[in-house]
């Protein structure tokens, strides 16, 4: 299976099982169906999923049968039911054979990706916690944060110094910097390891859901709440509550998340007993939230409240020292999977690599290398595996210009070398990656003076990985 969360769900109703099926895979999960509880039985044995959705009435082995073996065999995988609207005692009982959760039919797309995310996080959880060290002397779970330039060692020393601490911190970098990472590195190192790390996505939970999400609801509080359910924030009780994406927020969502903080206890929706809640918050944000206050989009008075520590994580263009380094280690990643492990780049590989200006940042360049090594046919990535916005006439170089020295001729100079390379010294090739004509880059050629010094087909013969 891929990295993709995986779900098996299991339904008689072809149609039922399939529109399920539909809706979960358009959203990211890998599904996989079983068309009863038997044959859910048997696939479950051989693969690992994250989680089961199963609907309750099938015969001959029902959903709460399938539950109970499933519990027995794999207490860890989380399974949600899906109940038939009004059937409330089999909601009750599927609770009480320890499902995970359920759903009533008619299904609702959105809680149903809602609660299937949730379940699969919750997997991963319980799957984390397992590794996690039992005592603080052993080493720190911070393995897998890779760098080395001096920005991104500062944060790690931050990382370091908050970590047993309890202040608020809220980390903020562009899209795909690290800033989970750093959350569950800064969790990890902290006392608060042995309990849950709980991360919330605040743009993906809509203000109706918000505060049930987050606090939890009594039996009978509102149509639906069959059960008491306890809230986010008392999961994450004695542990870390990350707030991802703060910055998206409602004004509703922003003024009852102070409430909380400034309270530090919370009411179950349905409930006038106050519950103490005792957790560590993170917060990250891709956007500035100076600029969301500036703009009257986000308050000053919250802010304060979340930034005790301010960690940003710079984005990849400024560090490229770290583009090497973190290539390498994604290559020892996926490059071990494959039947013949990819175990290097070409040196003009990875200067493209650490030339580009990576807008999607740590992310990206994850991606980019993951799907390089899927599609090398080599033990050496060569440029030919990159795509081709890596090799994009600008190179991604217009974007940060200011670190590389020289002027703009050297900079055109350099890119039309590169391109060269990348094409074997093919001129005509050469022309369309820079989108330039034939005889234009006769003239550049010329211009530079490299025509004869650096295309030369021979040398290319004598590397066939384009280095
Ligand atoms: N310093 C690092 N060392 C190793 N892996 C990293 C590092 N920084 C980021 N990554 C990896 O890059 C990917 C993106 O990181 P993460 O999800 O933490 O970013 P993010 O800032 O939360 O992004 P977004 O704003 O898009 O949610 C993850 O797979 C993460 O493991
Ligand atoms: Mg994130």
């Amino acid at each position: 299976m891929s990295g993709l969360p995986s779900i098996l769900v299991v339904d008689d109703d072809q149609q039922n099982r399939e529109m399920l099926a539909e809706a979960l895979s358009q959203v990211g999960f890998e599904v996989d169906m079983a068309c009863d509880g038997a044959e859910a039985l048997s696939k479950a044995n051989e693969v690992m999923y994250d989680a089961v959705l199963s609907d309750i009435r099938m015969t001959p082995l029902s959903g709460l049968d399938l539950l109970d073996f499933l519990r027995k065999t794999m207490p860890e995988m989380p399974i949600v039911l899906l109940t038939a609207f009004g059937s409330v005692d089999t909601a009750i009982q599927a609770m009480k054979q320890g499902a995970y959760n359920y759903i009533t039919k008619p299904v609702n797309l959105e809680e149903l990706v809602l609660t299937m995310t949730r379940a699969v996080e919750y997997r991963r959880l319980i799957e984390d916690n397992r590794t996690l060290p039992r005592t603080f002397s052993e080493r720190p779970r911070t393995a897998s944060l890779i760098g080395q330039s001096k920005k991104l060692v500062e944060v790690f020393k931050l990382v370091g110094r908050v970590s047993r601490s309890r202040a608020a911190v809220l980390i903020q970098g562009e899209s795909g910097t690290g800033k989970e990472l750093i959350a569950r590195a800064i969790h990890d190192n902290s006392l608060r390891a042995t309990h849950r790390f709980v991360a919330v996505n605040c743009s993906a939970i809509p203000d109706s859901l918000l505060e049930s999400e987050l606090f939890g609801h009594i039996k009978g509080s509102f149509t639906g709440a069959h059960i008491l359910r306890r809230g986010l924030l008392e999961e994450a009780s004695g542990g870390t509550f990350f707030l991802d994406e703060v910055g998206d927020l409602s004004s509703v969502g922003q003024a009852k998340l102070l409430r909380v903080l400034q309270e530090g206890e919370i009411r179950r929706i349905g409930s006038n007993e106050s519950v103490q809640v005792d957790v560590r918050v993170i917060a990250a944000s891709r956007r500035n939230l100076a600029d969301l206050i500036e703009a009257g989009r986000f308050r000053e008075d919250l802010l304060y409240r979340l930034n005790t520590v301010n960690i940003f994580i710079p984005p990849l263009r400024e560090r490229p020292e770290d583009i090497p380094l973190l290539a390498e280690f994604f290559l020892a990643r996926y490059g071990d999977e494959k039947e013949v492990p990819v175990t290097s780049f070409s040196p003009a590989a990875m200067r493209a690599l650490t030339g580009y200006a990576w807008p999607g940042n740590v992310r990206e360049l994850e991606h980019v290398v993951e799907r390089a090594v899927a599609l090398a046919s080599h033990t050496i990535l060569a440029l030919d595996d990159l795509p081709s916005e890596i090799l994009r006439k600008d190179g991604g170089i217009s974007n940060h210009t200011h670190l590389l020295p020289g002027t703009l001729k050297a900079l055109q100079r350099d890119q039309v070398l590169r391109m060269l390379e990348s094409a074997h010294g093919n001129k005509e090739r050469t022309a369309r990656l820079l989108g330039i004509s034939r005889r234009t880059l006769y003239r550049l050629l010329d211009r530079y003076d490299v025509g004869k010094t650096h295309a030369s087909p021979e040398a290319d013969a004598a590397d066939p990985n384009g280095s």
